[in-house]
């Protein structure tokens, strides 16, 4: 559903993702981990056309390498930003509307209830400022914001950063939940553990380069990948 072909990001002089190849299928979950720095937000921004990116970007066998933004959205591509980014001062409902592009807007009354249905803390606050709403609930109004452009494929950027274990196993809940859908999951987090834990497959990224990738289950067998980013020494280093 989603493929990027040696997909390479530079900030003038740096570097920050080169020649990155990787496909995400309908119905699976993709996970793009690494520490602070290795490339994942500057990935899922070049393949919104959000930073320019070189290499290129096919969705549904549709080459969109030079396509705005827009039409990314427009062609089925959705971003949940890293930050989450919701208008603090807009109402749960207003941000709900604002992921609804036109493609979607027939479906825009059965598009909110189905958010609402699938986040009830949103349906007990659609009338309330956005920026009162606690960091989780604010994590899935971005998510759900995505989700109203009836999205192929969703683009998660560090959807369980800052919050408290069980609402990051609600949000690993819901990526199951979107698998489950038929959309294709890309998932860019620090926490390995549990992005290792929901994803099919796994990408390692260190300073912008992929140094492994293979099923998210023996990825986090890896040892170098346990004593790096699960806080875990493999078993040969503790022996
Ligand atoms: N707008 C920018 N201008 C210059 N350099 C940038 C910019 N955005 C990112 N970088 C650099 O690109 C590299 C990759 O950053 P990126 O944000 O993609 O990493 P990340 O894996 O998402 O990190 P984190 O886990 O902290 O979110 C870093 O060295 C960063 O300093
Ligand atoms: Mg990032």
């Amino acid at each position: 559903m989603l493929k990027c072909i040696d997909l390479s990001v530079s900030y003038g002089p740096v570097p920050a993702l080169a020649r990155l190849n990787l496909s995400v299928a309908a119905g699976e979950v993709v996970a793009l981990v690494g520490a602070n720095g290795a490339g994942k937000s500057s990935c899922l921004k070049a393949m919104m056309g959000l930073v320019p990116g070189k290499g290129g970007l096919e969705l549904d066998g549709k080459d969109i390498s030079a396509a705005t933004t827009r039409s990314r959205v427009e062609a089925g591509l959705a971003l949940s930003p890293e930050g989450r980014h919701v208008f603090p001062e807009m109402s749960v409902m207003e941000n709900l509307e604002l992921g609804c592009i036109p493609r979607a807007r027939a479906r825009y009354h059965d598009l909110v209830e189905e958010m609402l249905t699938l986040f009830p803390r949103l349906r007990e606050r659609q009338k309330q400022a956005a920026g009162s709403l606690s960091g989780g609930e604010q994590q899935m109004l971005a998510i759900g914001r995505a989700l109203m452009s009836e999205p192929k494929v969703i683009l998660l950027d560090e959807p369980t950063l800052g919050l408290a274990p069980i609402i990051v196993d609600q949000i690993a809940d819901l990526i199951n939940d979107l698998r489950e859908r038929g959309i294709a999951v890309l998932l860019a987090e620090q926490n390995a553990e549990m992005a290792l834990g929901v994803a099919d497959t796994a990408c390692v990224l260190e300073t912008g380069m992929l140094v492994k990738t293979g099923a998210a289950r023996e990825i986090a067998q890896d040892s170098s990948v346990r004593s790096a980013y699960l806080g875990a020494p493999s078993e040969e280093e503790s022996a």
